[in-house]
């Protein structure tokens, strides 16, 4: 089969998308902006634009990326997943929601990270599904959170590691 060079494929949250360049998408529009202004993911947060923040993380055939710093041509071919495309009963998001009530610390406030530390924390525990609490501050040692809920933030995903159960 040749494959189209004017095109870019890509599947995302399950669904295959395609794109034409120079008609759909400009050779140098970046991922974050094909997610959210093509696809209306505004999940997919853009704060610095510049690499620096982690707002913008995505899943990259299986991969924590920052969807800022890649181009949507770049991800012909690749299989991507936002925080939509998470199930609401995803670890993850229930730990996240259950710590944005009083009791728990909040792991949000104004919520503007949160979808990328969810998503850097996705690509975390779909590799190590039992990491130690060094490994999560490592993991997200990427993501900033002007709010300053780190501490809660990362009980949330030694949370969800360990099935949303309380952890001491
Ligand atoms: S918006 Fe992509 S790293 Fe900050
Ligand atoms: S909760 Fe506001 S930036 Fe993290």
């Amino acid at each position: 089969m040749v494959e189209d060079a004017s095109k870019v494929r890509m599947r995302v949250n399950g669904a295959w998308h395609e794109f034409e360049i120079g008609r759909d998408i400009a050779p140098s529009e970046t991922l974050s902006r094909l997610l959210r202004e093509r696809l209306g993911l505004t999940g997919v947060k853009v704060a610095c634009d510049q690499g620096a923040c982690g707002a913008c993380t995505v899943l990259m055939d299986g991969m924590a990326v920052l969807s800022c710093m890649q181009l949507a041509v770049g991800a012909d071919g690749s299989d991507i997943v936002t925080v939509e495309g998470l199930a609401d009963d995803d670890p993850l998001i229930e730990a996240f929601a259950e710590q944005a009530e009083p009791g728990y610390g909040t792991a949000l406030q104004c919520g503007y990270c949160t979808p990328g530390f969810v998503m850097t924390a996705k690509g975390l525990l779909d590799e190590n599904p039992s990491p130690t609490a060094d490994e999560i501050r490592q993991a997200l040692s990427g993501n900033l959170c002007r709010c300053g809920c780190y501490q809660a933030i990362a009980r949330a995903v030694q949370r969800a590691a360990a099935g949303a159960e309380e952890v001491d």
